[in-house]
């Protein structure tokens, strides 16, 4: 049972919505009141706060129901000027005590979050001045000495640390995926080379995983500026790919892109180029707010509901004194971490990026954004590098086991090119185990590697007598990426 002290709990959506926010509040509400707290969504963020009045609403099971498939916040968001001020933070202070809050779940991005500690902070400050003034009594004032705060992260941009994925993250990349294939079909149709601007503020995480998803030749980002000279080398990418039999040619901007001077790279500089150097027929797509909107992905859903629980959970369990904390996921398991922590750290990986310490900042962003950033490196290539001198040469045989599942072909398609990018011979075993027992074995066709498309069956070139059982990388993802990790 919830402590008596803590009456209520509030709850709010702040800064840009997220898919998979309302699934949080919903899992933060009823979470609540299963722990029989009263519980209050305040309408469009802090401007609801400082409000008052209608906009802290009560909230029952039902005021919850039907919501969590929704893009959007159903509780509303707004940027408010008077929660800035500390007139502003007072009267939203007496707010909340009107209706007995003392826990509050925040879900925002860093700005939000980061206006939730500094509103803590002042907490005892603003309860003192509301007694002064006589908006409370000293009585009132005592039953809520502290005010306690766990944050979720709702942001698309993936761009706070202490998390592995923020809250709308997975649905944005689905919707900027499904844009790139559908551009891709008229990009081939017509031979043409697409521009694509994703979101992300001042992370290149959509940028590089959708770069990395769909299979594109480029991609810019704010964490990795290209060298003097970027422009020749990206030509260069684009005409070899051509070359190699591509159809089409699709190039990801991040939204924060800069080169190592700082100076944005911008869609409509980079069709220039194209244009101007290899005669390109370029569009430009600016994807915008189509990314944050439409339907939580099942991951947000499911990440959301979670993490909502867990902050009803935490809030109610930690000392009274305990720091805002976040809760956030680290492989795959919930995890309470500093929310100020966090935030220092997601700001610190903007300086580096500012004073040009780009090893730092793919270093801050996690081992995932590495290695995500050199699996692209590799992948985009026309060709695989020639092969080392010395270097053994294995024999690495592909198969898949039990039932055809999406991702198989993406991840077939990874272990090939870089097997053959580090020099290796890559065998295909057709019909999993059987066809291993029946000596079914053939090389990669080079289609593979040209055109970049593995259709769900393995082109196949039989041949005899290939030394098999030396390796055998078994095409669950998971041993691809523990095997591949090995080179
Ligand atoms: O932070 C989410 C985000 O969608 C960013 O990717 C983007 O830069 C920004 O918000 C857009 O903000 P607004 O909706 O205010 O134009």
């Amino acid at each position: 049972m919830a402590n008596k002290k803590f009456k209520s709990l509030g709850v709010l959506t702040s800064g840009g919505d997220a898919q998979g926010m309302n699934a949080a509040v919903r899992a933060v509400v009823r979470s609540a009141l299963h722990r029989g707290l009263d519980v209050y969504g305040i309408i469009q963020g802090y401007n609801g706060m400082y409000q008052g009045g209608d906009m802290i609403r009560k909230m029952n099971w039902d005021s919850v129901s039907g919501i969590m498939h929704k893009g959007g916040t159903e509780i509303g968001t707004a940027r408010s000027d008077e929660f800035r001020t500390r007139e502003g933070r007072l009267q939203a202070a007496n707010n909340l005590i009107d209706v007995d809050i003392d826990y509050l779940v925040v879900i925002g991005g860093d700005g939000s979050l980061t206006g939730a500690h500094l509103f803590r902070e002042e907490w005892p400050t603003l309860i003192q001045e509301l007694v002064k003034k006589k908006k409370i009594t000293q009585a009132k004032a005592d039953e809520h000495p502290r005010l306690k705060i766990v944050g979720l992260v709702g942001s698309i941009d993936n761009d706070m640390s202490g998390t592995d994925m923020t809250i709308g993250a997975d649905t944005a990349l689905k919707r900027i995926t499904d844009a790139i294939d559908m551009l891709g079909d008229t990009a081939a149709s017509h031979q043409r080379t697409f521009v694509i601007e994703v979101m992300g503020r001042n992370c290149g995480y959509l940028a590089l995983m959708g770069a990395l998803s769909t299979g594109a030749d480029s991609v810019f980002i704010p964490e990795y500026p290209p060298a003097e000279g970027w422009e020749g080398r990206l030509c260069e990418i684009i005409k070899n790919n051509r070359d190699a039999g591509k159809n089409d040619s699709v190039v990801i901007v991040a939204e924060g892109a800069c080169d190592r001077k700082g100076n944005p790279i911008k869609p409509h500089y980079i069709k220039e180029i194209l244009e101007s150097k290899l005669n390109q027929d370029t569009r430009i797509t600016i994807l915008g707010h189509v990314q944050r909107g439409g339907a939580p992905s099942a991951f947000d859903r499911y990440m959301s509901t979670v993490l909502g629980y867990h902050a009803v959970d935490y809030i109610i369990n930690a000392p009274e004194d305990q720091e805002p904390m976040m809760i956030g996921m680290r492989r795959n398991k919930v995890r309470p971490v500093s929310l100020m922590e966090s935030v220092k750290k997601t700001h610190s990986i903007y300086d580096c990026i500012n004073k040009g310490k780009y090893d730092n900042t793919i270093y801050f962003r996690g081992g995932r954004f590495k290695e995500a950033l050199t699996t692209f490196r590799t992948m985009r290539q026309a060709s695989p590098k020639p092969p080392e001198k010395g270097k053994k040469k294995l024999k690495l045989a592909i198969l898949n086991t039990s039932g055809p599942s999406p991702g198989m072909n993406a991840a077939t398609r990874t272990a090939v090119r870089l097997g053959l990018d580090a020099g290796h011979q890559m065998l295909a075993v057709k019909n999993g185990f059987e066809g291993l027992i029946e000596d079914d074995i053939g090389k990669w066709a080079g289609t593979v590697w040209q055109d970049g498309l593995l259709l769900g069956v393995p082109l196949w070139e039989p041949t005899e007598n290939l030394p098999r059982k030396e390796s055998i990388i078994l095409s669950h993802q998971l041993l691809i990426n523990i095997k591949l990790m090995d080179y």
